[in-house]
C-alpha cells in the first residue's frame, strides 16, 4: 500500500524519492506551479503553502514529512462558488504587478490570519497574555514579513489583507 499525502482535497501517492521536497513534488510531480520556487532556501516566502491550514515554506519541506496531512495550494483555495476572499481582496485592492510572490503571499496570508484569530503573539505583540490581539499594520506587516515582493506591491498586499482581517487599527 503506497503511503499517500491529501493535496488540496485529494489523496495522492507520495513520491518514492524521500529526498523531494514538498514544493518539487507539487511543482513536477503534480504540475501544481502555483507554488513557485524563489529562493529555494527559505528566505522569499514564494513557496508557501497551507498544511493543515499551518503556512509552511515548502521549499524547506519534504514531501514525505507530510504524510497522511492536509496540503493546500493557491489551487486549492478557490472553490466552486469563486475566489477565496482574500484572492479577491488581492485584485480588488492591486495587490500584486508582476504576481511571482502571489501565490505565497495569499496562502501566508491565509494562515496568518489564522494564527491571528487563534490569538498567536508576534515578534512585536506588546500583551502576550491577551487573546485578543489588535492588528495593527506592524502586527500585519511583521507577521507576513516571511514574504517578499520584488515589485514592492507591499500597500496593495497590506490594504488587501487589512480588508479581509475587517478592523485593522493603524
Ligand atoms: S522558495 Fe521557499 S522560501 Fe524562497
Ligand atoms: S508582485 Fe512581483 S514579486 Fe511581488
Amino acid at each position: 500500500m503506497s503511503l499517500t499525502i491529501t493535496i488540496n482535497g485529494s489523496p495522492v501517492p507520495l513520491p518514492e524519492d524521500p529526498r523531494v521536497s514538498l514544493l518539487d513534488f507539487l511543482r513536477e510531480h503534480l504540475q501544481l506551479a502555483g507554488a513557485k520556487k524563489g529562493c529555494n532556501q527559505g528566505a522569499c516566502g514564494a513557496c508557501t503553502v497551507l498544511a493543515d491550514g499551518e503556512r509552511v515554506l515548502s521549499c524547506l519541506a519534504l514531501a514525505v514529512q507530510y504524510q497522511g496531512r492536509s496540503i493546500t495550494t493557491i489551487e486549492g483555495l478557490a472553490s466552486q462558488d469563486g475566489l477565496h476572499p482574500l484572492q479577491q481582496a488581492f485584485i480588488d485592492h492591486d495587490g500584486f504587478q508582476c504576481g511571482y510572490c502571489t501565490p505565497g503571499q495569499i496562502c501566508s496570508a491565509v494562515g496568518m490570519a489564522e494564527e491571528w484569530q487563534r490569538g498567536v503573539p508576534s515578534h512585536v505583540t506588546q500583551d502576550l497574555n491577551t487573546r485578543t490581539i489588535r492588528l495593527t499594520r506592524e502586527e500585519l506587516r511583521e507577521r507576513m514579513s516571511g514574504n517578499l515582493c520584488r515589485c514592492g506591491a507591499y500597500n496593495g498586499i497590506v490594504e488587501a489583507i487589512a480588508t479581509h482581517c475587517g478592523e485593522v487599527a493603524p
